[in-house]
C-alpha cells in the first residue's frame, strides 16, 4: 500500500490586502494551495502578482487579511507571537534573496546561527552544520568567510542554513535570481533532492523557466489566485515549452520505472 501523502502546507481561501493611502490593493484574493512532503512546487507569475507575499504568509513573516494557513497540521493564523516563532524556527526554512549571510562569520558559523537559539551544544552544532554543508556540497569551504565564496557557494551555504533546524517546509524566493546558469542549475537540483530524498515540501517562487521545469508542479499566480492551467502561456516569451518538457520528463520516468 502506498504511504499516505502528508500535507506540509495548506492554504485555504487566503486573502491579503495592502492599504496604499486611501486605496486597498487586493493582492491575494482567495488563494488555495496544498503542498505535500516530498513535493517540489514552483510558483510563477508576473512581477507584482503576489508570489513573495504568499511565501511571507506561509513562512509566518506576515499575517493574512483572512483565510487559514496550516503548516504540518498547525493553523499558524491562530498562534501568538511566541508560538509562531517556534513554528518558524522548527518547521520552516527560508532561502530569500535579501537574507544575506552574516559577513563576520565563517560559512560553518553561519549555518550554526539558527541552532544557537535552541541551545544545542557547540560540538553537536558544529557537526550538524558540517553535515549540512556537505549535503549542499560546500563543506570544503566551511572555514571561509562569505566574501571569499562565489555567489553559487554563498547560495548553497544559505540553503544549508535554511535547513539547520530540519524544517518540513523550505521556502525559496527567486533562488536562482543572482546566479549564473550552472550555479542556478546546481541549486535547483539540490532543492529537488531536498524534497525527494529528505521528504520536505519545497516551494520556490521564480521567473526562471529552468527552475519551473524541475518542479513536480507549476502553479501560476494570477488575479490573486493560483491556477495550474495557463502555465505554458506564461513561459511562451521565454521560448521554452515548460509544460511539454516537464510532462515528457514525467513520461520518461514512468516508462523507465516499470
Ligand atoms: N508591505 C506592503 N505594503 C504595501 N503593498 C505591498 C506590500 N508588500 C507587497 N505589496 C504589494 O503587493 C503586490 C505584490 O507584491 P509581491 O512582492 O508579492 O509580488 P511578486 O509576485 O513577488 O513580484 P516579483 O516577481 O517582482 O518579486 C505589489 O503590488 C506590491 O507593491
Ligand atoms: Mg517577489
Amino acid at each position: 500500500m502506498a504511504a499516505e501523502k502528508q500535507a506540509a502546507v495548506t492554504c485555504i481561501d487566503v486573502r491579503r490586502d495592502f492599504q496604499d493611502g486611501s486605496r486597498v490593493i487586493k493582492v491575494l484574493q482567495g488563494t488555495n494551495l496544498t503542498v505535500y512532503r516530498g513535493e517540489f512546487v514552483a510558483i510563477v507569475g508576473a512581477s507584482g502578482s503576489g508570489k513573495t507575499t504568499l511565501l511571507n504568509l506561509i513562512g509566518g513573516l506576515d499575517t493574512p487579511t483572512s483565510g487559514t494557513i496550516l503548516i504540518d497540521g498547525d493553523d499558524i493564523t491562530k498562534l501568538d507571537d511566541d508560538e509562531m516563532s517556534e513554528v518558524r524556527r522548527h518547521k520552516i526554512g527560508v532561502l530569500f534573496q535579501d537574507q544575506h549571510l552574516l559577513p563576520i562569520f565563517t560559512a560553518l558559523e553561519n549555518v550554526e546561527v539558527p541552532m544557537l537559539l535552541d541551545n544545542i551544544p557547540a560540538k553537536e552544532r558544529e557537526e550538524r552544520a558540517m553535515k549540512l554543508l556537505d549535503t549542499v556540497l560546500v563543506s570544503h569551504r566551511a572555514q571561509h568567510m562569505p566574501h571569499e565564496l562565489s555567489g553559487g557557494m554563498r547560495s548553497r551555504v544559505a540553503l544549508a542554513r535554511a535547513l539547520a533546524n530540519d524544517p518540513a517546509v523550505l521556502l525559496c524566493d527567486e533562488p536562482t535570481g543572482d546566479l549564473d546558469h550552472k550555479s542556478g542549475g546546481e541549486i535547483i537540483q539540490l532543492m529537488s533532492d531536498l524534497a525527494k530524498k529528505q521528504n520536505r515540501a519545497v516551494i520556490a517562487a521564480t521567473h526562471d523557466p529552468e527552475t519551473a521545469r524541475m518542479a513536480d508542479r507549476i502553479l501560476l499566480l494570477r488575479d490573486g489566485v493560483l491556477v495550474d492551467e495557463l502555465v505554458s502561456d506564461f513561459f511562451k516569451t521565454s521560448g521554452i515549452d515548460v509544460r511539454t518538457r516537464r510532462e515528457s520528463r514525467k513520461k520518461v520516468e514512468e516508462e523507465t520505472s516499470v
